[in-house]
């Protein structure tokens, strides 16, 4: 946020006891804050950023996608898929569109249920805000935090400005992606601090990289966008595949991404919705002079026709070619079998798969079943959404259900 906007909330002498802390003023940290103060719990938030909801600000291009209008559990990838059901039917996206509402920010569906602010993303970050100071909770940023300790009443956070106490813990501290924003993979050590199972995580919706003879063979693509189906075993997204310099992006790569692992293919159908093989027959009917470069070109970006033909190792007039030539052209264009060599990695990915086990957690309270009173919420939990809003939602979801009960 820029310097005016950064509001600071609360007293301005630290407060040092309260019923709950929230480690991390993100999305998950600032609803479960809310909830909690609503309840007349006081409330601490403490962050490390100088600015809250960092990645609300960064997010969806600058204008929030924060909410899908169709999410629920199956848009949600987890060890468990069941896990997410409670808290999401607890808090749903027309909750969270009320509150949007209540706040006269106005927004907009872009596309497949996606909620877009109209102006800005700091809209969001204003409204959590103004709801965070109506519930009086307290948000100190700038907070290292060095340590964390259980006491016989709740939890001590050792910080460089002295001890906080409180009788609840709420973690809320991200996962891994951009660690140029802060993000450090600090909920996942205090899970094994207290002896909670950590899944592996993974960088999830991300770009995925070529190898250099691929790369160089699909370099003259970069920039080119086209609608696509990409499939990884039996999950397929269709939205639109960009070609970059690096390899392949766009959201439905983005998408895959979560479901792709090291060593996997992927299937990449370009113009999913055209019959690439009867527009080739017809053309070849209609104007056997034209060549397939042409012809493709008709549907897809003419520098994406030419590498399609030049791969297939076609040449001639249409007229020149046999159907079984179309058809292998065709299949060139919607079966094309890809094996990244890996993705872009935490630095661009927009969200951390794996992370902290839900079986280790209740899923109407986020509470942690072993250690009453630490509670881990958002995206530090190993449930992660689809490209579209979901993630939000899920950090608002998961955020309210500890607010209700820390
Ligand atoms: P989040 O990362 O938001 O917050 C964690 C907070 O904890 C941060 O404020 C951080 O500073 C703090 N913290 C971390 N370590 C700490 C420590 N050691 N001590 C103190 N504080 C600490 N999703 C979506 O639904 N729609 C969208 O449009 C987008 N767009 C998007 C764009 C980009 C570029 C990215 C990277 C991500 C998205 N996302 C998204 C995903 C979305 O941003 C993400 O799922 C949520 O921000 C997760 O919310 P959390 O509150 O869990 O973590």
């Amino acid at each position: 946020m820029e310097k005016e906007d950064v509001i600071l909330i609360g007293e301005t002498d630290l407060q040092r006891k309260s019923d709950v802390i929230v480690i991390g003023a993100g999305a998950a940290g600032m609803m479960a804050a809310i909830g909690a103060g609503k309840r007349g719990r006081s409330v601490v938030v403490l962050d490390h950023a100088r600015a809250p909801g960092e990645k609300i600000r960064i997010s969806g291009g600058g204008r929030c996608n924060f909410t899908n209008i169709h999410a629920g559990p199956k848009n949600f990838l987890s060890a468990n898929p069941h896990f997410c059901k409670s808290a999401l039917a607890r808090f749903t996206p027309a909750d969270f569109i009320a509150m949007v509402d209540r706040h006269g920010i106005a927004w907009h569906e872009k596309t497949l249920g996606q909620l877009f602010c109209d102006d800005s993303a700091k809209d969001i970050i204003r409204m959590l805000l103004a709801e965070m100071r109506m519930a009086g909770a307290v948000l100190h940023l700038g907070t290292e935090i060095s340590g964390v300790e259980k006491t016989e009443v709740g939890f001590r956070v050792s910080t460089g400005e002295g001890h906080y106490e409180a009788v609840s813990l709420i973690v809320a501290a991200g996962g891994k992606s951009i660690p140029k924003m802060g993000a450090t993979g600090f909920a996942y050590r205090l899970a094994e601090q207290f002896g909670l199972p950590v899944l592996e995580t993974r960088p999830g919706l991300v770009p995925l990289t070529l190898d250099p003879g691929l790369l160089e063979s699909i370099a003259p693509l970069a920039g080119i966008a086209a609608p696509a189906e990409i499939r990884h075993g039996r999950t397929g997204f269709r939205e639109a595949l960009l070609f970059t310099h690096r390899g392949l992006s766009g959201p439905a790569i983005l998408q895959i991404s979560s479901y792709w692992r090291e060593g996997d293919e992927i299937v990449v159908a370009i113009e999913p919705d055209i019959d690439i093989a009867a527009h080739l027959k017809t053309a070849k009917q209609l104007n056997g002079r034209q060549s397939p470069q042409t012809a493709l070109g008709d549907i897809l970006p003419k520098r994406l026709a030419q590498f399609l033909v030049e791969r297939e190792k076609i040449s001639g007039n249409m007229a020149d070619l046999p159907d079984k030539a179309l058809l292998r052209l065709a299949a060139g264009v919607q079966n094309w079998a890809v094996k990244p060599s890996g993705s872009e990695g935490y630095r661009t990915a927009e969200v951390t798969l794996g992370g902290i086990d839900t079986a280790a957690l209740d899923s109407r309270s986020m509470e942690a079943k072993a250690v009453p009173g630490l509670y881990f919420i958002g995206e530090c939990v190993d449930v992660t959404g689809w490209l579209g809003g979901y993630n939000f939602q899920w950090a608002w979801a998961s955020g309210f259900a500890a607010g209700e009960w820390a």
